[in-house]
């Protein structure tokens, strides 16, 4: 079937915007908690300053958030706080009255999509491994329905305590009753110490929450992606690159882990920060990046080309930087052709056996359908998906054409984040497919 496919400006026409303004895409948040209910329990540590960062942008990332905070909570920032963060009143009592039926543990762990404890303290972990409930929130953690009301702990104290063989023990037989205990944070402590087992920051703590909510079908695979420019060198000082952002790679990457993959993702120079739980290979040029990539390939199962490599490279990189001599005359620079990473890897044997799932990006500036067909074809792989670059680099949307050996689908603009949540969801489908035949 041939899907018509709509360039940047069409689908801004048709929004009415006018290039150069940002797409609904880029103005509205996320929502990537929209309809989500959360409970979030604070337990006694420094780290509930962070508590109130986490309830802003779980509220921007449209969640409704009901705080209920432990009496030691209450030691270290205030209900105020947290109910007007949240905009509801802050539970902190098993007696509290203004429930009709008064079992407030019942009601709020059953109204929940989720119950996220953090900072979880090492004191409260204990408890809860025990069942004991002398308190609203160890009561409510008890009472929820673990089948429907999830638990996620974001552990938070001083680094001997985290360490502690008990601590580890406790945590351990948290996961096996089948709470999530999220990562801890490393660096220096509010005691002053260094070491692990601070609260890791709001914003990874959103980031893992919206992860925890995505489907996982790509659990049990193994995802490397390319992404950025590269940098070709002319001397110590100059080089030739390119416009590529790395934005499309990277909300791959993230998409991938999300998706349950485990991911590692070899980037060009870029200044994008590394998503959540994802392995990163810092790269600057062409030949650099086809290194780290063999390197790392034997262990993959997919592999996702989105690099904007540089097709060719100076021939000779002068060894010192080249002076002007005065005479007007700019120095003759000539080419060599850079190795073809995505071609060379979907022509390997593990990619020829189905071992490997190779997808490739092009990135044209018209006639997409058409040379997008021929690279899937030049390049060998099974999924070729093409994007229009003028419309796209740097931008936080884009819109996708998937071809494979079937025909074409279009993925309409849309943020980069949600076109690669998609696109990870067809490439779990082929996966699963060819598994299947
Ligand atoms: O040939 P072209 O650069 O248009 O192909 C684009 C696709 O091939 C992208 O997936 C890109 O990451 C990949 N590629 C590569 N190595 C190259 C050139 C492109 O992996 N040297």
């Amino acid at each position: 079937m041939q899907f018509e496919f709509m360039d940047r400006h069409a689908a801004l026409a048709m929004t009415g915007k006018k290039d150069g303004q940002k797409c609904s895409a880029t103005l509205q948040p996320m929502n990537d908690l929209a309809g989500k209910h959360i409970v979030l329990g604070l337990t006694g540590g420094i780290a509930c300053y962070k508590a109130a960062e986490l309830c802003r942008a779980l509220v921007k990332e449209g969640a409704t958030v009901q705080v209920v905070m432990t009496e030691a909570a209450q030691q270290f920032i205030t209900l105020v706080t947290m109910q007007a963060l949240s905009n509801r009143p802050v539970y902190s009592s098993q007696w509290d009255a203004r429930e009709p039926n008064n079992m407030a543990h019942i009601n709020l762990s059953r109204e929940a999509d989720a119950i996220l404890i953090a900072p979880a303290s090492a004191d409260f972990m204990a408890k809860l491994l025990h069942g004991r409930a002398d308190d609203l929130l160890s009561l409510l953690c008890l009472a929820r329905p673990p089948q429907t009301v999830p638990l996620l702990l974001a552990p938070a104290m001083n680094r001997e305590m985290w360490a502690h063989p008990a601590t580890q023990r406790n945590v351990d037989q948290l996961r096996a009753d089948g709470a999530t205990v999220l990562d801890v944070g490393s660096g220096e402590q509010a005691c002053g110490e260094t070491g692990d087992g601070r609260m890791l920051e709001a914003k990874e703590l959103l980031d893992d929450l919206i992860a925890f909510f995505q489907p996982k079908p790509l659990f049990g695979q193994h995802v490397l992606v390319t992404a950025g420019p590269t940098y070709e060198a002319i001397d110590p000082v100059r080089g030739i690159t390119n416009l590529s952002s790395g934005k499309m790679g990277f909300a791959i990457a993230r998409a991938a882990r999300e998706a349950g993959a485990q991911v590692t993702l070899v980037a060009g120079p870029v200044h994008l920060p590394t998503p959540r739980g994802v392995s990163r290979v810092d790269v600057t040029s062409a030949r650099d990046m086809l290194e780290a990539t063999l390197t790392r390939v034997p262990a993959a199962s997919v592999f996702i080309a989105t690099a904007a490599v540089a097709d060719w490279r100076p021939a000779n990189a002068a060894g010192q930087k080249i002076k002007k001599d005065g005479s007007g005359a700019a120095p003759m620079l000539s080419f060599v052709e850079n190795p073809d990473i995505l071609a060379t890897l979907a022509q390997s044997p593990r990619a020829r056996a189905g071992d490997l799932f190779c997808v490739g990006f092009a990135a044209e500036s018209h006639d997409l359908l058409r040379h997008a067909q021929a690279k899937r074809a030049r390049k060998g792989v099974p999924l070729l998906v093409g994007n229009i670059g003028p419309a796209t680099f740097g931008q936080d949307d884009n819109a996708l054409l998937l071809i494979d050996a079937a025909g074409s689908k279009e993925l309409a603009l849309e943020s980069k984040l949600a076109l690669a949540r998609k696109l990870m969801a067809e490439v779990a489908m082929r996966i699963s497919a060819k598994d299947k035949a």
